[in-house]
């Protein structure tokens, strides 16, 4: 088994390397080229995150790497070749497409996430949960993020590998992207360990504003004293990187350090839907927001917390917790 690992590991590493090779040197590389400099990448930040291109064709990497049937089964493994359903053939999972190599913490590749050059669907395929590659705990940009910052006060979190890539090359080196699924609490007691400072910055749209929501919901029982949480929401219709793209670096930066922290984010996502000038709206909001305040870690933040909330109904901390607890009692 750890010599599967490996091989699987060096195939990856080679496929890798075979995907920039053809962004230089394929007959049809001009396709790919031009969609990345359309797209305002530079040779430089390409390099960076070793951005590739899989050419056209059902067997380019299998013709390229497939060296055996031994090594047809690690391909196969890795998530880079797709064996057809009762039959010997296999083909390439990524065809015509942009390619982002995921690296593991170590640098590793684990996995791809690929392109396609115009709007067919799906727009992005990721490489499957392998041996080697468990979405809940990647991070796309992670590596590179701590390589290229000497020292990291914060990581930013984005949605797409083209945000972490955009927003890297003005400047803003500390971004990274969850692989197409929600943020995790292992995703984020990962980046806590590494930086005192998360800043959720999702696309502007209804699904970047449900996923704050999310990540809130995800965050609040993970968050501890001395560390920060805070969230970033961008004009309808942009994401991070053609915001910064637009705007620049400055004006990007000035919008991290006036992101909402976690507790604003709480009480004012709370506040849309109550009547906070009534009391039964009041006891509604409270009723709603205690018990994910009791999620918490205990801590300052978490006490300061239900103190607000003990401010907005004129009742004791004591009264709050046991009123709360006798509607746990009753309730079906
Ligand atoms: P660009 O058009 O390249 O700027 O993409 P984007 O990153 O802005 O795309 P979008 O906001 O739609 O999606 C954000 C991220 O979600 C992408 O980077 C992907 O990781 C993932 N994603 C988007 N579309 C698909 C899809 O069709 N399939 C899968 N598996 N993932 C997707
Ligand atoms: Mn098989
Ligand atoms: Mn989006
Ligand atoms: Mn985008
Ligand atoms: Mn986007």
């Amino acid at each position: 088994r750890e010599q599967r690992i490996k091989d699987i590991y060096a195939l990856l590493e080679e496929a890798s390397e075979y995907y920039q090779q053809q962004l230089r040197e394929h007959s049809t590389k001009d396709s790919a080229v031009d969609y990345l400099k359309n797209r305002g990448l530079t040779g430089q930040f390409a390099a960076r995150f070793g951005i590739g291109y899989a050419p056209p064709g059902w067997d380019n990497l299998l013709k390229k790497l497939a060296r055996d049937n031994d090594t047809k089964l690690r391909l196969e493994q890795a998530g880079m070749l797709i064996h057809k359903e009762d039959s010997e053939r296999y083909y390439d999972r990524f065809r015509e497409r942009i390619m982002f190599p995921i690296r593991d913490m170590r640098g590793r590749v684990i996995a791809f996430g690929g392109r396609v050059l115009g709007d067919e669907k799906p727009k992005y395929l990721n490489s499957p949960e392998t041996d080697t590659f468990h979405k809940s705990r990647e991070l796309y940009g992670l590596y590179e993020a701590r390589k290229f910052n000497q020292s990291l006060d914060r990581l930013i979190i984005v949605e797409g590998y083209m945000d972490v890539v955009g927003l890297a090359q003005y400047g803003i080196g500390y971004a990274v992207a969850t692989l197409g699924t929600a943020t995790t609490a292992q995703h984020l007691e990962r980046l806590l360990k590494m930086v005192p400072e998360v800043i959720f910055c999702f696309d502007g749209d209804q699904a970047g504003r449900k996923a704050a929501k999310r990540a809130l919901d995800t965050t609040m029982p993970v968050i501890t004293d001395g560390k920060q949480a805070r969230f970033l929401f961008l004009p309808d219709g942009e994401d991070p990187d053609s915001l910064v793209r637009q705007e620049g670096c400055d004006l990007f930066e000035k919008r991290i350090r006036e992101a909402l922290p976690l507790s604003d984010f709480f009480f004012k996502t709370l506040e849309e839907g109550a009547d906070m000038s009534s009391l039964d709206g009041r006891a509604r909001f409270s009723n709603e927001a205690l018990p994910l305040i009791d999620q918490m870690q205990p801590g300052i933040l978490k006490q300061m917390m239900q103190e607000k909330i003990s401010e907005l109904t004129g009742l004791s901390l004591e009264q709050l917790i046991s009123v709360n607890n006798l509607q746990e009692a009753t309730s079906p």
